[in-house]
């Protein structure tokens, strides 16, 4: 049986409670205009799938402040510490132990539905982002940021990121059931589906839109979260998959560094 929670352990780490807050820092800023363009109802019901430490769950709940957001995840730790962190927007904002899989919302309940950085990690994308679109109400909004690490580059040093970038991502995948370039698959994966208004934007994470200390703090907590586990599925050890990280962190805070990594956005409305 396929391990529907391959990164369980990587998602219950320390290192992820960084990695999130970062991360939210670096993205959230280019993420709301795309946001933004979603025609809502003036009292939205948002769901946040797989919401983690809540990090764009309140700042849903705060870009809209009428809006009603379920935020719901699989790792209690995390909504724990969600729900302490942000009780100041309940019972306007609500987090839940609810699997993305199987939700317990009726069909067509939200006007919007929020994945971020979940479905890469997981196996059968496709069903999840078939169980996000039941509980889509037609004409409201699916907002994905399905991950793709064949869109990230570093600068070549001693080492050369190309190669690790290029090989341990699709090995890590093989050996997870995930698919880690699903960036690109994911307009074809809705373009299947009952959606309209299908689109691919990008949230630009470089050098020079994003604080160098912010983007270097995700690539930290990549290395102290997940060097282990590519260790253990690929080719590389967890010494070298610690020294590419480091050469990265070290390329993105040399003030004449540039390193960028792309992040997608695949938005649609459901018919
Ligand atoms: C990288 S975190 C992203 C957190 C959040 N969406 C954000 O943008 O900050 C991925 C989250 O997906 C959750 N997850 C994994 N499988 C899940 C499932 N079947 N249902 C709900 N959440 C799941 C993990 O527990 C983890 O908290």
């Amino acid at each position: 049986m396929t391990d529907l929670n391959p990164q369980a352990k990587q998602m219950a780490d320390e290192s992820m409670v960084r990695n999130l807050d970062a991360q939210a820092r670096a993205i959230w800023p280019q993420e709301v205009p795309l946001i933004r363009r979603y025609a809502l109802p003036a009292e939205p019901r948002i769901l946040d799938a797989g919401c983690g430490t809540g990090e764009a769950s309140w700042r849903l709940a705060e870009l809209f402040p009428r809006a009603s957001v379920l935020a719901v995840d699989i790792l209690d730790q995390s909504l724990d510490l969600a729900r302490s962190r942000y009780a100041r927007f309940a019972p306007r904002l609500r987090f839940d132990h609810q699997s993305i899989y199987e939700l317990r919302a009726a069909d067509h309940t939200f006007d919007l539905v929020v994945c971020r950085h979940v479905l890469h990690s997981i196996p059968h994308a496709d069903r999840a982002i078939a169980e996000l679109s039941r509980v889509t109400r037609p004409g409201g909004y699916l907002h994905l940021i399905p991950e793709d690490y064949g869109m990230l580059h570093f600068q070549r040093a001693a080492l050369d990121p190309r190669d690790f970038w290029h090989d341990a991502p699709a090995k890590f995948a093989a050996a997870t059931g995930t698919d880690l370039f699903l960036g690109r698959h994911t307009f074809g994966i809705l373009a299947a589906m009952h959606f309209e208004e299908i689109k691919m934007d990008y949230i630009i994470v470089d050098t020079l839109r994003v604080p160098r200390e912010t983007f270097a703090a995700i690539i930290e907590a990549w290395r102290d979260g997940y060097s282990e586990a590519i260790g253990q599925f690929t080719r590389f050890s967890r010494q070298s998959a610690a020294d590419y990280f480091n050469q990265m962190i070290a390329n993105i805070r040399d003030p004449r560094g540039y390193a960028v990594w792309m992040v997608p956005v695949a938005s649609a409305r459901l018919r």
